[in-house]
């Protein structure tokens, strides 16, 4: 079974009298383990099906599964668990809390979980090692480069063992560098823990180091085809410098390949 499904789903933004429809009847399914970017022209709908698959927002028409489940049919409280469990949300902005530490963004998380201080600080700072991050866990988010604060925010996103990262241009506010790192990261996740991604990108070298690119235009899919040459980063840790435009060679520490490998 596909872990999400959606069918023939429009959104209809009421705008005065007349509507905006910002999807127009779209339908597709990923499947478990893929890394699917999504991208398109400004205002062509990406962010409206985000949100939708996100549960943020519902479709005006159609239907929307996770799994077996049908979003429209599920109860509050379902669908908060869906968005604190199964869901880990990546942003253009990285959206931490300016007064909280790195690791205390990181359990955030956890807090309306019931789970004790102890085990969050453990967990938090599991998560912020494994992006590579752990050395800055008392930091404050204005103490980090813009590359540091989207690993920290990865790491709140991973630390509640999510299904599904869902990810509105990570790398739309980050120099090149970094934001090759956070592509690198999130090929490791999604190799390493099995963690379906979509991202939302509208720069094309972003979209290559996926396995499938959906192609918006008009609230229209117009494109759907496998990456053929994907590029893969094997050293996640290589942003050190990032902030800083660094000119260094494009081609460090990646590779491309065909299809078939790790996949
Ligand atoms: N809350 C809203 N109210 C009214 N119109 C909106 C709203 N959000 C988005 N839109 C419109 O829907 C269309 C798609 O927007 P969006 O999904 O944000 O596109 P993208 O993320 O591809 O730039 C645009 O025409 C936008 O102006
Ligand atoms: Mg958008």
């Amino acid at each position: 079974m596909a872990l999400l499904r959606v069918e023939g789903i429009s959104r209809v933004y009421s705008l005065g009298k007349r509507g905006v429809e910002a999807l127009k009847g779209i339908s597709f399914e990923v499947e478990d383990g893929e890394f699917v970017s999504i991208m398109g022209p400004s205002g062509s709908g990406k962010s409206t099906l985000l949100n939708i698959l996100g549960c943020l927002d519902r479709p005006t028409e159609g239907s929307y599964y996770i799994g077996d489940r049908d979003v429209a049919r599920l109860k509050t409280g379902q669908l908060a668990d869906l968005r604190g469990g199964v869901i880990g949300f990546v942003f253009q902005t990285f959206n931490l809390i300016p007064t909280l530490t790195a690791r205390d963004n990181v359990e955030v998380p956890l807090l309306y979980r019931g789970i004790g201080s102890k085990q969050r600080r453990t967990m938090a700072m599991a998560v912020l090692e494994e992006v590579g991050i752990g050395h800055r866990a008392d930091h404050l988010p204005s103490e980090l480069s813009g590359g540091e604060q989207q690993r920290v925010a990865v790491a709140r996103a991973l630390v509640t063992d999510p299904e599904l990262i869902l990810a509105d241009e990570p790398t739309g506010n980050l120099d090149s560098k970094s934001s090759k790192a956070i592509m690198g990261l999130f090929q490791r996740i999604n190799a390493e823990r099995g963690v379906t991604i979509i991202q939302v990108t509208h720069d094309p070298n972003m979209a290559r180091y996926g396995s499938r690119t959906i192609n918006f235009t008009d609230g229209e899919i117009i494109g759907d085809v496998p990456v053929k040459e994907r590029v893969w980063i094997d050293d996640v840790e290589s942003d050190t410098a990032d902030g800083i435009a660094t000119g260094c060679d494009p081609g460090e520490s990646e590779s491309v390949s065909g299809e078939g490998r790790r996949t």
